[in-house]
């Protein structure tokens, strides 16, 4: 929506949010303190708010006063009932659309944003038919495809904007905004359910790379190839393209696991058992990757990391982003404190509150560092780098922040437990210097190393 301010200075953009903490936090003067993390956002906030693009929590106002609609609340797993575990939750959506429907005026046009399983225009076309008579609705599905960290450039330069619908004039209204930015080429229109399927598919396919990847990755430890090697061959394959092929410790955020299991879900519903199947495997060579990394992890420290410190570097799902849903560090934290492992974990952006949720745990108090052989699993949250791997038996790195590319190795060796081990589950350490600095290396699809 600050995009488009920015980039539509006629258009009035207004972000309406029940929660009034949110909205006051995006409305901070501090630029630095939004509540999301992602470069070039404070600009662009910092050009419009005020201007055309206001945070306020008048939902009611907002939305009489509006033209056309964006629905842009969560849609995360349904933890409980039918489907759980698989489906998408659609409480906020359906409570959104119900908002809509009661305060709207005149003709509106209703935007899906949010990700939607398939043919969910349908259910929100029926709450705003039942609402209070004298007012009408189109409404057409616009999914978002910008990733986290690269969100500013995704939205000003697009490979391509999706709108589906069947009301060519409201269809036309939402494309003549995107065109006062994006080529015409790139603007798509389909239909409701293609537009909403191509999201989920998109990501699918994404993720189905990342896994292939991390398989290979596998295969390449055992036989000694190099995973990097591969990916370069093969993404030079014109028809396998480069991107997305970077093993890691298995796909996070808030996406992915989660649009996959929705097309498991509605292919179930549908009675495609194989076609379920198929994509469940993604999601579960996903998972053997992260326990695989932390099952290592103890095998290399002779099998036990009872009382050992591990310092972990980097805990949200990807750089430039402190958002942690998902993250692959959480299950592996999760594996190594159920070993009764020490983890001193360190990332530059996410904070020790919610590293305490993820992990459904509070931090030890700091006198218990270095702690005994007790055999309880705790952490705590570092500062710095240097901080983390004091002590360590093993350093750990989960996320591809820039600051762990070029890392002091001889420094930091020297503080650490002899013999010591650096887990790069990310392949960006310098290895040489690694090496150089006597450290014991593992890094992910490398069969040369350790
Ligand atoms: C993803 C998609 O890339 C966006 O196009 C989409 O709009 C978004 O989901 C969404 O549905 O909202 P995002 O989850 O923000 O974006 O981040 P990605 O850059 O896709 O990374 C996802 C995960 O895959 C991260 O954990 C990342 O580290 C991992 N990854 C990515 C790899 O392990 N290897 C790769 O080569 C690429």
């Amino acid at each position: 929506m600050a995009v488009i301010a920015d980039r539509c200075p006629g258009i009035q953009v207004t972000v309406v949010d029940l929660n009034a903490a949110r909205i006051a936090a995006w409305n901070d003067a501090d630029l630095s303190r939004l509540p999301v993390y992602e470069p070039g956002l404070d600009a662009v906030v910092g050009r419009c708010r005020g201007r055309n693009l206001l945070f306020s929590t008048a939902v009611k106002t907002a939305i009489a006063e509006a033209d056309m609609v964006f629905l842009s609340v969560n849609t995360p797993t349904k933890a409980r009932g039918l489907g759980a575990g698989q489906a998408s939750d659609l409480r906020w959506i359906e409570a959104s659309a119900r908002q809509v429907a009661a305060f709207a005026q005149g003709h509106t046009i209703v935007v899906e944003k949010s990700t939607l399983p398939v043919r969910t225009a349908e259910t929100i076309t029926a709450i705003l038919a039942a609402g209070p008579a004298g007012k009408t609705f189109s409404v057409l599905s616009n999914p978002e495809f910008l990733a986290e960290g690269t969100a500013i450039g995704d939205l000003e330069q697009p490979d391509r904007v999706l709108i589906g619908g069947e009301d060519p004039a409201a269809i036309e209204a939402l494309a003549s905004i995107y065109s006062q930015w994006v080529p015409a080429e790139r603007i798509l229109r389909t239909n409701l359910w293609s537009s909403e399927l191509s999201k989920l598919t998109a990501n699918s396919f994404l993720a189905q790379r990342i896994s292939s990847i991390n398989s290979i990755a596998a295969f390449c430890e055992a036989t000694g190839a190099d995973v990097r090697e591969v990916a370069r061959a093969i993404g030079m394959d014109s028809r396998i393209g480069p991107k997305f092929l970077q093993a890691g410790p298995g796909f996070g955020g808030s996406c992915f696991q989660k649009d996959i299991l929705n097309l498991v879900y509605l292919s179930g519903h549908y009675g495609l058992h194989e076609v379920a199947a198929y994509w469940q495997s993604v999601v579960d060579l996903n998972s053997w990757q992260q326990h695989r990394i932390a099952r290592l992890v103890v095998n290399r420290l002779f099998g036990t990391v009872t009382g050992k410190r591990i310092a972990v570097l980097g805990f949200a799902f990807k750089a430039d982003t402190n958002d942690t849903r998902e993250a692959p560090a959480i299950r592996i934290a999760a594996d190594l404190l159920e070993e009764g492992a020490q983890l001193a974990i360190y990332d530059p952006k996410v904070s020790a509150e919610q590293i305490a949720i993820d992990l459904g745990s509070e931090p030890a108090p700091s006198e218990q560092q270095p702690t005994s052989l007790s055999g309880e699993g705790s952490w705590l949250a570092c500062a710095s780098v240097a901080e983390a791997v004091s002590g360590a038996d093993a350093a750990l790195i989960l996320t591809e922040w820039q600051e762990f590319r070029q890392l002091p190795w001889p420094e930091l060796a020297a503080q650490m437990r002899q013999p010591a081990w650096l887990f790069d589950a990310r392949a960006i350490a310098d290895a040489e210097a690694v090496r150089r600095a006597g450290l014991r290396l593992w890094r992910v699809g490398d069969g040369q190393q350790g």
